[in-house]
């Protein structure tokens, strides 16, 4: 039989359609299969699903989700949750998630030590798919003692780091946070201060190498990605420039021996005035010191017996108690006993420090001790990624301090501290070489004339709805109540404490005016000039705005500051 030219085609033509509806039968399946075959076809490494890939039907799934959220409020119902949560087992997975995900149009969300104020690294407030990289199983740590440096990969935290440093030198050490469950992958791209900044600078102000994942799947460290890049991803905030696999650390010189003290004062104990005196001298104290103050109400029957305690665990719901604010010293001293009594003396007798309060141990030992953890804990302790206080919803927000509060805004502030159960202020001194450094050194511009950052902190159980309503309302009136005391236009506010009352980002379409608008409003807040700086640097390395989430950095043209 003859087989007409015409029917042929009208065969192929049915096997093409044959054969489309089977690639079309492949993307009808779900996002979790096709990025997984994405994947699996854009790495030699073949990877079990089992080991790296979660679904919410996955019985691991929630706890893989929430075994590193610190802020329980990413739990909540209202946020989306991620489609899949990817754990790359290789820095070549983390290259093929990009490409895939651009592939599949889907956003991706870096989660590294899950610490993130907003929970934003997994969960998003707005109605989103994503895939959450989850980055926990890439956290080798490489310490050489002989250059005084480290390569550390974004999944470890900052506690096994310093314990790894530690291990190897006794005289070396790493300046950036105090709590130690924190990631080291997001911490340095929004500054990463500890108790060590007066002497040597924030974690981003010692960073001298970095190897990321761009938004074309590339690879580059320092010498491919360029000093504008390698700028912003040391103080820019997470989440927007690319997926961090490593950072290269400069060690920094500790003596073998330091000293910590916690002296705490109460308000019958003159804690008003002694904090107004703390404003004028912290931030002009020897750079070796660093005294931070915990502010928080407790119980005024208890305050004799905790002069050397600190509570941040919890408090009853009372209703009317006998409280009292206690305000307590918390310092880190790089040097022996006797020499920290000499400088307390000389310019802080009015804390009265006396020999029994100091504690001289390691330098590991100390972040134990500044970190709150009970003092027998041991150091090992830091590589467990554990910690020992139980978490909580929490709405945080930050304030820089350029002069003196006056004590009648300190008795506003107690006054409202006594309206909630369980508030908390961290004041932290500045000045040393923190106002040496340029303040468009990298991103995070408070240098020179900052005096004292605080954080205030509001925490509580798992509530409902009108219990959450009724705490954020309170942090947002303190926070009104604190405007004429803090720094202005802009007022400022510290990246790592991501705030979304301070807008949030229309993720779609960067470009549009009102949403390029409320950029303007927090990028300078977070990073002054800077901001500008960072919008072209993020046009020219992600002009597609493949990464983004609510408060990253836009790609529009149209932002303008000053
Ligand atoms: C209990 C507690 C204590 C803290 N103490 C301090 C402190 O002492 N000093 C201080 O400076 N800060 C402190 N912080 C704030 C902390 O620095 C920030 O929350 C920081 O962003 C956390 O990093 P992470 O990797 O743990 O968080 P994540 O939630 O994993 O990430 C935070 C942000 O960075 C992005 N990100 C994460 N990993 C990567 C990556 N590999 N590449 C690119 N982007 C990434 C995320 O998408 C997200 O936007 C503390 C926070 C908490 C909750
Ligand atoms: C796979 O391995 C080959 C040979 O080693 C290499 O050329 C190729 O780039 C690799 N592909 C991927 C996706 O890693
Ligand atoms: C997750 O679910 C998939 C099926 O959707 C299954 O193949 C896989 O083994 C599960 N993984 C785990 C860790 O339970
Ligand atoms: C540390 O060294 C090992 C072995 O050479 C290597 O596989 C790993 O990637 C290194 N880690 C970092 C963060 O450089
Ligand atoms: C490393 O640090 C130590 C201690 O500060 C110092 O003595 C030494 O010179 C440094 N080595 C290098 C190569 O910088
Ligand atoms: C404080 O006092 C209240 C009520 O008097 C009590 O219920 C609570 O346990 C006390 N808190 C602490 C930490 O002692
Ligand atoms: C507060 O303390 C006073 C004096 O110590 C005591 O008489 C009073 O009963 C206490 N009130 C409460 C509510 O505990
Ligand atoms: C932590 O939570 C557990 C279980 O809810 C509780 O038993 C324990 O007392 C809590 N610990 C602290 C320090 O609050
Ligand atoms: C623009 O962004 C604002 C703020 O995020 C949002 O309210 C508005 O709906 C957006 N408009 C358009 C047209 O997308």
């Amino acid at each position: 039989m003859m087989v007409s030219p015409s029917s042929i085609i009208i065969i192929l033509s049915l096997l093409l359609i044959d054969l489309l509806s089977a690639s079309w039968a492949a993307t009808d399946d779900s996002i979790q299969d096709r990025f997984y075959h994405c994947i699996n076809f854009n790495t030699n490494v073949s990877i079990p699903f089992s080991e790296a890939f979660f679904t919410p039907n996955n019985a691991s799934f929630s706890s893989i989700f929430q075994s590193i959220a610190q802020n329980l409020r990413s739990l909540d119902q209202s946020r989306s949750k991620p489609e899949l949560i990817f754990t790359p087992l290789a820095e070549s997975h983390v290259q093929a998630a990009v490409m895939c995900a651009k592939d599949l149009g889907i956003q991706l969300r870096t989660r590294s030590g899950g610490h993130d104020y907003e929970g934003i690294s997994s969960s998003s407030v707005k109605k989103s798919q994503f895939v959450m990289i989850d980055m926990s199983k890439l956290r080798s740590i490489n310490v050489s003692i002989e250059d005084n440096a480290t390569w550390v990969q974004t999944g470890a935290t900052i506690g096994e780091l310093y314990y790894r440093i530690s291990e190897k030198s006794k005289i070396l050490g790493f300046p950036a946070g105090l709590c130690p469950t924190v990631g080291i992958g997001g911490h340095l791209t929004g500054g990463a201060y500890g108790p060590m900044m007066r002497k040597f600078g924030l974690g981003a102000d010692n960073v001298i190498d970095a190897r990321i994942v761009d938004a074309t799947g590339r690879i580059l460290d320092r010498s491919s990605m360029g000093e504008e890049f390698f700028w912003a991803i040391r103080g820019g905030g997470g989440g927007s420039f690319g997926i961090l696999l490593a950072w290269k650390l400069r060690l920094v010189p500790v003596p073998p021996i330091v000293t910590v003290f916690t002296v705490s004062r109460t308000l019958e104990k003159g804690a008003t005035k002694l904090l107004y005196r703390w404003q004028q001298v912290a931030d002009k104290l020897d750079e070796n010191l660093f005294i931070r103050v915990l502010v928080q109400p407790i119980n005024s029957t208890d305050h004799a017996a905790t002069r050397k305690t600190v509570f941040i665990g919890e408090f009853s719901n009372g209703f009317l108690r006998n409280r009292t604010i206690q305000t307590s010293y918390q310092a880190l001293f790089l040097g022996r006993a006797d020499r920290l009594l000499q400088e307390m003396k000389k310019r802080f007798p009015e804390l009265g420090l006396v020999q029994e309060d100091c504690i001289e141990m390691s330098w590991i030992e100390s972040v134990i001790y500044i970190a709150l953890y009970p003092r027998n804990t041991p150091i090992e302790y830091l590589l467990q990624g554990g910690t020992v206080y139980n978490k909580s919803k929490f709405k945080a927000k930050s304030d820089f301090v350029k002069e003196p509060i006056p004590e009648y805004a300190l008795e506003g502030i107690w006054k409202r501290f006594f309206e909630e159960d369980t508030p908390l202020a961290i004041w932290n001194p500045y000045g040393g070489i923190m106002s040496k450094i340029s303040d468009s050194e990298i991103p995070f511009p408070h240098r020179k004339g900052t005096r004292i950052m605080i954080q205030w902190i509001i925490k509580w159980q798992n509530g409902d709805e009108e219990r959450t309503a009724k705490h954020i309302d309170w942090i947002r009136r303190l926070y009104d109540f604190m405007t004429p005391y803090v720094s202005k236009l802009p007022r400022l506010a510290y990246v790592n404490y991501r705030d979304l009352d301070l807008g949030i980002l229309d993720e779609k379409n960067n470009a549009n005016h009102s949403s390029v608008l409320q950029a303007n409003i927090w990028g300078p807040k977070y990073f002054k000039h800077n901001f500008e700086k960072l919008v072209f640097v993020k046009r020219k390395v992600d002009p597609n705005n493949f990464f983004r989430h609510e408060q990253s950095i836009p790609t529009s043209r149209l932002v303008r500051w000053k």
